[in-house]
């Protein structure tokens, strides 16, 4: 059989949901960063060890037999420490018997979530750029997905900011929900009072929901503070609140989140998540509602960890000639690589510049970053933003800051030679002096 009827044979076999995406890029980049030996500044993972007390309390459940099914919608233990978390931080008190469902991490979480609302004919509102997974849950749940870009900030006071028209017209008699991810991933947006306000009004008047990914909630910057929509008037009844212990406790290989959601919806997404995953893994459950006991003192310094790497990166960034955004939550870096020349054509071959310039970071430089593209609908638009991930950057901070500063001294002098390649697809990105060419 030649590869051409393979091919053929495989279209009308395979589903054409899933044709229709492509492997995760980011998860892409830690293979080529394993593979070139280079600094792994791509998945958002931590390289330091997670709590002690919890892995203990982990080892501990195993030990005293936690070791089959936990009830499908979740342990009591942990379903009643997300209540009490969540009323002491936000000040919403959420029923355990009805509104949590326990999944395999927050990304079992939105899925079920949207399966569980989504008919045909459904849209669903996500702000662009965004975290890669909306694109194929969108997908797989069927919604068609109606964009709204957010621009980059202007200067160093302004932060990623969307347009209120352009929001607003995103949303019709269709609109099932908007998706809302705050402190954001890639951009490190930390949505304001006013704004979720906006949103508010919007989904109240079109009757649709708000699915708000709030796994960051404790990474926060400069004074951010994270807001619930949960929490703001009039969307309680129409909020899916995801999180899940992977960033916040630093265990993302534990695959423990959930959902908060109200009773109709929660009992919709508790069917769809026993049949798909009937539950996550029970000790972990356990060691979960340890977890969510922590005091106050360990959130303030996981937040101050985390700013101490910020500035780190951010001042090798800018010395290397990065333009940089300057994240106010969660744990990455968007930057504007408009200022470095296009890598050789040849040797990093790639449709977009930003996707060409991630191979020759991590080729040539050893430094794994993701492509910004990754984070839009349409990459042919020629982003041109990295993001690179503070996670797991501790151990290798040494090397990368060699690395980074080693390319600063080879791309000075390319840039003197390619001044005219300057250029800026989005309105309000930086601009330097050069030609502008798209
Ligand atoms: C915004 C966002 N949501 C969800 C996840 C995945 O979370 P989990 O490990 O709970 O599935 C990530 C991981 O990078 C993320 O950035």
């Amino acid at each position: 059989m030649n590869e051409s009827t393979m091919t053929q044979i495989a279209r009308r076999m395979l589903s054409a949901k899933a044709e229709q995406f492509t492997e995760s890029v980011i998860r892409e980049m830690t293979r080529l960063a394993l593979k070139h030996n280079a600094v792994n500044l791509s998945q958002g993972f931590p390289d330091f060890a997670a709590p002690a007390e919890i892995k203990e309390a982990a080892r501990q459940a195993i030990s005293d037999d936690i070791n089959q099914y936990a009830i499908t919608w979740g342990a009591k233990p942990l379903r009643d420490a997300i209540v009490e978390k969540f009323e002491r931080t936000q000040g919403v008190r959420v029923d355990p018997e009805r509104e949590i469902t326990i999944c395999c991490g927050s990304t079992e979480a939105m899925m079920a979530a949207m399966m569980a609302i989504i008919n045909p004919g459904d849209e669903i509102v996500v702000f662009e750029p965004f975290y890669e997974n909306y694109g194929p849950d969108v997908i797989l749940s069927g919604a068609t997905p109606r964009f709204v870009k957010m621009r980059p900030p202007t200067d160093e006071n302004s932060f990623w900011s969307y347009d209120e028209n352009e929001l607003a017209a995103a949303f019709g008699p269709h609109t099932k929900a908007i998706i809302l991810n705050t402190p954001n991933n890639p951009t490190g947006k930390v949505f304001t009072r006013a704004e979720l306000e906006f949103i508010r009004d919007l989904c109240v008047r079109w009757n649709a929901f708000c699915i708000t990914d709030e796994i960051y909630e404790h990474i926060l910057y400069d004074g951010a503070q994270h807001i619930s929509m949960a929490r703001i008037d009039g969307m309680r009844e129409r909020t899916i609140v995801i999180n899940g212990m992977s960033k916040t406790y630093s265990v993302t290989g534990w695959r423990v989140g959930w959902a908060i959601a109200p009773p109709e919806a929660t009992s919709a997404i508790r069917k769809v998540h026993d049949f798909l995953t009937v539950g996550a893994a029970a000790p972990l459950q356990q060691a979960g509602a340890i977890a969510l006991h922590s005091p106050q003192s360990y959130y303030d310094k996981l937040a101050a960890s985390y700013a101490e790497k910020r500035a780190r990166l951010l001042k090798i960034l800018e010395n290397a000639g990065f333009t940089v955004f300057k994240p106010r939550g969660a744990y990455y870096i968007m930057t504007d690589i408009s200022r470095f020349p296009d890598p050789d054509p040849v040797r990093f071959a790639a449709g977009t510049k930003d996707v060409a310039f991630a191979k020759y970071l991590v080729e040539e430089i050893g430094v794994a970053s993701v492509p910004g593209s990754s984070f839009y609908n349409e990459s042919a638009l020629h982003v041109l933003q990295k993001r690179i991930d503070l996670g797991g950057w501790r151990s290798t901070a040494r090397q990368a800051s060699r690395v980074i500063l080693r390319q600063r001294l080879r791309t000075v002098a390319e840039e003197r030679r390619h001044l005219q390649l300057h250029w800026h697809p989005h309105p309000g990105c930086f601009r330097k002096s050069g030609k502008q060419r798209t």
